[in-house]
């Protein structure tokens, strides 16, 4: 799968969000190591503070599609979803929670993994590693020392 149809995935499955409160539409898409695709969106809630992410919407399809260990490649759209195909100028990243979700699919992976942060209407696509958005992060790996 290239980066554009990753970044489809991400911007279709945006399509399907739940966002009624912040008007912000968000879509996460997952490749495994083997070429499964799974895809997530975010889910508001009346009670604010239990919404979703996509990334972690995307997370939990992936792990029963197929582990975390095997997260390879992901891609996050977001904008205006109110239409009949995802809009917006300005490219998304990860919130800082969903930095901290991924760090543990990327460590149960062994691997620092790309994300690939794209505008609603996917036209500006910036690259980052994992490692770079939440670097000295805590992870599965700092609990070697529990009892
Ligand atoms: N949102 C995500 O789904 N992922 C992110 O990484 C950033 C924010 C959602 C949460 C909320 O539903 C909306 O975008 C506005 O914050």
């Amino acid at each position: 799968m290239t980066d554009d149809e990753l970044i489809a995935a991400a911007r279709a499955a945006a399509l399907k969000a739940y966002a009624p409160y912040s008007g912000f539409s968000v879509g996460c898409a997952i490749l495994s190591d083997d070429g499964q695709l799974v895809t997530g969106a975010n889910l508001e809630n009346a009670c604010y503070r239990l919404g979703m992410c996509a990334e972690q919407s995307a997370l939990t399809a992936a792990q029963h599609a197929f582990g975390l260990g095997k997260v390879a490649r992901i891609a996050v759209a977001g904008g205006d979803g109110s239409g009949t195909e995802l809009v917006g100028e300005q490219a998304v990243s990860p919130c800082g929670g969903c930095r901290q979700a991924l760090l543990e699919a990327a460590q149960v992976g062994g691997r620092d993994l790309e994300i690939l942060c794209a505008s609603g209407d996917g036209q500006t696509v910036e690259r980052h590693a994992l490692s770079a958005l939440i670097p000295h992060g805590f992870g599965p790996a700092n609990l070697r020392d529990a009892e």
